[in-house]
């Protein structure tokens, strides 16, 4: 059985890594191929920000009481990077690589941080709160799609 941190930290290298494939493409100019792969990050990001938004959030809001908590900053965080991902696919679109890799560069130190308080903080909070195999279930449901 793996635990929610584990599954989740693995889908955060997983998303790390295909956002290393899409700065590479725009390094390199590759608009076309920049364009698929941020498109495809944005929706491996988009997964898991579900997933924790309408699954692990709301079952340790509940089962702790605590709803302004760490969950409600790492919703408002959300917020910040879904904005960034979008103003991001539209430097690609216009082919502007400067301000493309500078945007990435921002959002890269900002998911590392988020990551970080999840995985070091938050997700061992879920572990402790929250039914692990029903949890693990349900996030395997979701990242099985993913495959
Ligand atoms: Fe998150
Ligand atoms: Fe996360």
């Amino acid at each position: 059985m793996s635990s929610i941190s584990e599954l989740m930290t693995h889908d955060h290298r997983r998303c790390d890594e295909i956002y290393a494939n899409a700065e590479e493409a725009i390094g390199q100019g590759d608009f076309g191929g920049a364009a698929n792969l941020w498109k495809e990050f944005c929706v491996q990001v988009e997964q898991h920000f579900t997933l924790e938004e309408q699954v692990l959030f709301p079952g340790f809001e509940s089962a702790t009481g605590m709803q302004g908590g760490p969950t409600m900053m790492m919703r408002g965080e959300h917020l910040q990077m879904r904005e960034m991902l979008k103003s991001i696919a539209s430097s690609i679109a216009q082919k502007e690589a400067d301000d493309a890799l500078g945007q990435c560069e921002s959002l890269m130190i900002f998911i590392q941080q988020h990551n970080m308080k999840e995985e070091q903080v938050l997700y061992p909070m879920l572990d402790d709160a929250l039914p692990q195999q029903e949890m693990e279930l349900q996030i395997n449901e979701v990242l099985a799609e993913k495959v």
